[in-house]
Parts: C-alpha cells; sequence; structure tokens
C-alpha cells in the first residue's frame, strides 16, 4: 500500500515553492524596512508554553495542539503558533537589555488538529510580528498597518479590517461577569460547546457561528461599554492614527479572538475571496503575557497570518511566471556532452538560467518542453551540427536564427546579458 502524506499536512512541489519564495522574498524585505529583526525558534516546545499562554480552555490547546510525552517524560508539543515561542525566546534571551522596543518577526510552520478543509490545514505557515515593549497605540496601528499594507502591496484589495478592544484584564472579567448574566436568560436555547464555554470561557461564546446563538449574541452587551478612561483613550488613539495612515477599517466589539493572551486591541483582516476560512490574519496587544511567563511587565502587540490563505487570495497561477534564458536540444551522445559543457559555461560564467533535456527524447519534444518552459533562446545541436562543430541559436519570439562555433556559442550570450544590463 502506499504511503500517503499526513491528512491536512500538504506537500509543496517546485510550482508552489516557487511563488512561495517569491513571496517570502518580499516579506523579509518588507519586515526588515520597518525595524523587524527575523526569529526563528523550534517547532517543538514544552507544551506547559501554551497552555499558560494560549489558555488551557481554548480549542487550540484543548483539541488542536499535537502533544505528547518524551522519552525522559516532558510532555511537549508542535507549536500551535509562533507568539509564545518569540515571547519565550525575548525573555530567555534578555531580549528586552538590547532594545526598549524588541521588533521581532517570524515566517515558519505551525500545527493545529483542525478539520482540514479549504484554508485550512493542520501544518500551516505563519508569517507574523511581535513588537515587545511598547504600550503606546502609534504602536498599534504601526501594528495593524503593516498587516493591512502587506496585502495591498501584493494587490490583494478585496480586504476587511475589524478591530475592537478587549480592554485589560479586569475590564475582561468584568465583561464576562456581565455577558453571562445576559446570557443566562439563553442558556437552554445554547448549543454544548457554548454551554461549557458558558462556564469555563464565555467570551469566546461571542465567536459562534451559529445562526440561533449569533441572534442571542447581537443584543448581548458592548465589551466596548466596559472600557475604563485610559482603555477607551487608547482605542480611540489608535483609530486616530489609523485614520491618519488612511487605513479603513470597521468595529466590531464581538471580536475577542480563540487565544486568552490579548488585552486591549484586537484585529482580524478578512477577505472575501476565500470562502468560509476567510481569516487572513490576526492580531492584538497582550500586556500581561511576558510577566505571566516569569519576566518583567513588557506590553507587546503583533500579528499573524496565514501563508497558505495568503497564496488562494493571490490565486497564483502556477505556470504564470515561468521564465528560461535558454533551453539546449541536443540530439546524440556527442551533443549531450556539449550541452553539459555550454550550460556549465552559461551558468557559471554569466549566471544565465539554462536547462537541457535529459529525457533523450526526440527533436520535437524537446522543441515542446522549451515551448513550455517559456525559452527565450533555443540552442540546437543536432548530429548534423555536432559534425560541423556548430550550434544553432534561436530567438523562440521571432523565429530568427543562426549558426555559431560550437566553443564560443555561450559568448553570445554574454553580448544579449550586457544589452539587457544597460
Ligand atoms: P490566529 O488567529 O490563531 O492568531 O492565527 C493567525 C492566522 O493564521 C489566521 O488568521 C489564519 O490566516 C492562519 N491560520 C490559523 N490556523 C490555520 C489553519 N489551521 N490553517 C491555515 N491557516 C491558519 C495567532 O496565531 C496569533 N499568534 C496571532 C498573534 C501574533 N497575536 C499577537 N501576535
Amino acid at each position: 500500500m502506499k504511503i500517503q502524506s499526513i491528512k491536512g499536512m500538504n506537500d509543496l512541489l517546485p510550482s508552489d515553492t516557487k511563488n512561495w519564495r517569491q513571496i517570502e522574498n518580499l516579506l523579509h524585505n518588507f519586515f526588515t524596512i520597518h525595524g523587524y529583526g527575523e526569529i526563528r525558534t523550534p517547532i517543538v516546545e514544552k507544551s506547559d508554553l501554551f497552555n499558560r499562554v494560549i489558555g488551557e480552555s481554548t480549542d487550540i490547546v484543548n483539541k488542536e495542539m499535537y502533544s505528547w510525552q518524551d522519552q525522559n517524560e516532558e510532555q511537549i508539543a508542535l507549536r500551535p503558533e509562533l507568539t509564545a515561542p518569540a515571547v519565550r525566546a525575548y525573555i530567555e534571551h534578555n531580549l528586552d537589555k538590547l532594545n526598549k522596543v524588541s521588533k521581532l518577526y517570524y515566517i515558519g510552520p505551525a500545527f493545529r488538529r483542525e478539520r482540514p478543509q479549504k484554508g485550512r490545514q493542520r501544518q500551516f505557515y505563519q508569517y507574523g510580528v511581535e513588537s515587545i515593549g511598547s504600550e503606546h497605540p502609534e504602536q498599534d496601528a504601526e501594528i495593524i498597518s503593516m498587516a493591512y499594507n502587506i496585502f495591498l502591496m501584493l494587490g490583494i484589495d478585496d480586504l476587511d479590517l475589524v478591530i475592537n478592544s478587549v480592554g485589560s484584564s479586569n475590564t475582561k472579567k468584568k465583561y464576562e461577569e456581565i455577558l453571562k448574566q445576559y446570557l443566562s436568560n439563553y442558556i437552554d436555547q445554547l448549543s454544548d460547546t457554548s454551554k461549557d464555554r458558558y462556564n469555563k470561557n464565555p467570551l469566546r461564546i461571542l465567536d459562534s457561528k451559529s445562526a440561533q446563538e449569533q441572534e442571542i449574541i447581537k443584543n448581548a452587551p458592548s465589551i466596548l461599554e466596559c472600557l475604563n478612561s485610559e482603555e477607551l483613550e487608547h482605542f480611540n488613539d489608535t483609530q486616530k492614527f489609523l485614520d491618519n495612515l488612511n487605513i479603513p477599517y470597521t468595529i466590531d466589539n464581538r471580536l475577542v479572538r480563540g487565544l486568552d493572551y490579548y488585552t486591549l486591541t484586537t484585529f482580524e483582516i478578512r477577505s472575501g475571496k476565500l470562502g468560509s476560512q476567510n481569516a487572513l490574519c490576526g492580531g492584538g496587544r497582550y500586556n500581561n503575557l511576558i510577566e505571566q511567563l516569569g519576566g518583567k511587565s513588557i506590553p507587546s502587540i503583533g500579528f499573524a497570518a496565514g501563508m497558505e490563505r495568503l497564496m488562494l487570495a493571490l490565486d497564483f497561477n502556477k505556470e504564470q511566471g515561468i521564465h528560461l534564458d535558454v533551453f539546449i536540444i541536443s540530439i546524440g551522445k556527442k551533443a549531450i556532452t556539449n550541452s553539459l559543457k555550454i550550460c556549465d559555461k552559461l551558468r557559471n560564467q554569466l549566471g544565465i538560467y539554462v536547462r537541457m533535456d535529459f529525457s533523450r527524447s526526440s527533436f520535437k519534444s524537446q522543441m515542446r518542453q522549451a515551448n513550455k518552459l517559456n525559452a527565450e533562446y533555443v540552442i540546437i545541436l543536432g548530429e548534423e551540427e555536432i559534425k560541423r562543430k556548430v550550434g544553432i541559436i534561436k530567438t523562440m519570439s521571432t523565429g530568427e536564427q543562426f549558426e555559431a562555433p560550437l566553443d564560443t556559442i555561450h559568448k553570445h550570450f554574454d553580448i544579449e546579458k550586457s544589452k539587457n544590463d544597460k
């Protein structure tokens, strides 16, 4: 029986990775010019990190985390997100001593045992940033605008940015009681999951997708009404900074997000292009997290976005953009020997993207390969040409062709290259 990949964990083939690398390069550049430095943390961490950071009553920790006991009886887990590891590393390496505000970014895989569907995998890639050290709303605005501008930069304009403030942990607690009071009138109409959440994590009920529960939640008291004057000022200032940057948003007072660590600002960017898994990215402030993990009290904010969802929204045509400088068609062993040598010279001396045939197929089929790869030039080395120690250079767009001596044929491309470089 064939062994297949694990459900929800997908291979990225060369036709995918080409586009992924292009986007990753853009992201590295985008984050660098915003003053963020890359952090790479292990894929496996102690389970306790996520239990404490994300929250034991969240779906991510409770149901979706891949966690097991190591040989030394330590419970370890595949990371379900990258904020907790980044914060752990920040504390472990005393990064607070280096800068007042530490700006980190990451691109890497995360794992959640969710039900796979379009835009939802069990292994997925996240890119994201964490800014650790600033409590001020200008930092919130920078983070939100960065998240938004990446999509704009990539030409995705069907965007819906939603923001909210969940206040401090005291405000959250106060609101939890108010919400529970309200929901107690509808307890019989809630699903089993929501009934369970009512006791363990009532704010999560606001995320319910059920139409009946949405009706109930619609009239629930708003968390924004619980914010104290300082929290309200922070939220208002964040909005003013976003207005100033011309970032369009709507306020949704039910946006609490599925991780427990958020305080004050929360946000999500959705796209109409994605179907039911429409969240391109999500983030928010987590002012208590560093202290909770044994560090100092340091306010922070960040976001993460799913690479697969970004690629879906971009709707790449896999073949789009393939471009080859030269394809060498060779017929017969002697021609192959020459092809290998010419490939070597073109690549090593001129840095030209060149390919040759490795299937010893017919002239016609090799020409088809050249066309498929969108080659700009083809070098033809048939038996006849080899006898005469020449090769034919054909410009694919015009069909023009001429002969050149075999031992200096690569030099023609040096001239072409310097023309293009000017
Ligand atoms: P999150 O909302 O759980 O937040 O995930 C962020 C993004 O990762 C989502 O908006 C989505 O694009 C993508 N994503 C999540 N789960 C999956 C999945 N199963 N398959 C495909 N894509 C997925 C966080 O992870 C927080 N750490 C964000 C953050 C950073 N908050 C502060 N800093």
